[in-house]
C-alpha cells in the first residue's frame, strides 16, 4: 500500500503513545523507523507488520487496532491534503458511501498504483442498508467498520456496524449491515 497509509499508523501511533512508541513498533515490526513517503508504494506486508506490531505492543487484538485505525484514517486524510475529495464525496453516510468507488477513481489519479476496494450498498430501509465490500487484501473487514463509524462521526450521524458475512461465506465479499439510529 502507498506509504500514506503507513504514515496514517504512524501519526495515530505518535498520538497515542509519542515518539518512542512508534519507535518501539517499529523495532517490533523489524522496519526503520526512518519515515515512509506518502507516494511511493510499499508491499502490503509492511502494513499488515505494523498492524501486528502495534496489536502487540498495546496489547490490543488487531482486528480493534485495525477498527481505530479506520476511524482515524477519516480524519487524517481530511486534514493531510485530501480534505477538498473528501469535501466532495458526500454530506451525509449513505451518500458518500454511494460515491467512495468514484472518490477511489479520483484518488488513482494522485496514486497511480493504488489498489482501491469496491463498494456496492443495498438499501434495505430508509434507515439501514448493507455494504458489500470487495477487496483483493484479506483481513481488512475491521477497518471497514472503522471507516464507516469515522464517516458517520464526521456527519454527526449515529450508527450501528455489524459484519454480518465474511469473504469465505459471501462470493469473496465481506458484507456489512448499517443502521442508523436517532441522534
Ligand atoms: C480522500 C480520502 C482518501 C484517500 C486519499 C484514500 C486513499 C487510499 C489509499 C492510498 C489506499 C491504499 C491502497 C493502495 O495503496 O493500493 C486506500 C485503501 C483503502 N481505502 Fe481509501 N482513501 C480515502 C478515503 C477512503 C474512505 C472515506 C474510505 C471509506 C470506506 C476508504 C476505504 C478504503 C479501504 C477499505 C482501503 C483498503 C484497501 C483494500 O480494501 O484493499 N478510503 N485508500
Amino acid at each position: 500500500m502507498y506509504g500514506l497509509v503507513n504514515r496514517a499508523i504512524e501519526q495515530l501511533v505518535v498520538s497515542m503513545k509519542g515518539e518512542a512508541g512508534w519507535r518501539g513498533v517499529c523495532a517490533h515490526a523489524g522496519l526503520a523507523a526512518d519515515g515512509f513517503v506518502s507516494m511511493q508504494s510499499y508491499d502490503d506486508d509492511v502494513t499488515f507488520r505494523l498492524v501486528q506490531a502495534v496489536s502487540a505492543r498495546l496489547g490490543l487484538p488487531p482486528e480493534q487496532v485495525l477498527e481505530a485505525f479506520g476511524e482515524y484514517w477519516i480524519t487524517y486524510t481530511a486534514t493531510e491534503g485530501y480534505g477538498e475529495l473528501m469535501a466532495a464525496g458526500g454530506s451525509h453516510l449513505r451518500e458518500f458511501l454511494g460515491n467512495l468507488n468514484e472518490m477511489h477513481a479520483r484518488v488513482e489519479t494522485i496514486f497511480p498504483q493504488l489498489r482501491p476496494p469496491t463498494i456496492r450498498v443495498e438499501d434495505v430501509s430508509d434507515t439501514e442498508y448493507r455494504i458489500h465490500y470487495a477487496s483483493e487484501r484479506a483481513g481488512l473487514a475491521p477497518m471497514v467498520v472503522g471507516l464507516v463509524k469515522g464517516l458517520a462521526k464526521r456527519f454527526g450521524q449515529s450508527v450501528e456496524v455489524v459484519q454480518v458475512l465474511s469473504k469465505a461465506d459471501a462470493h469473496g465479499e465481506d458484507v456489512f449491515t448499517v443502521r442508523h439510529l436517532p441522534n
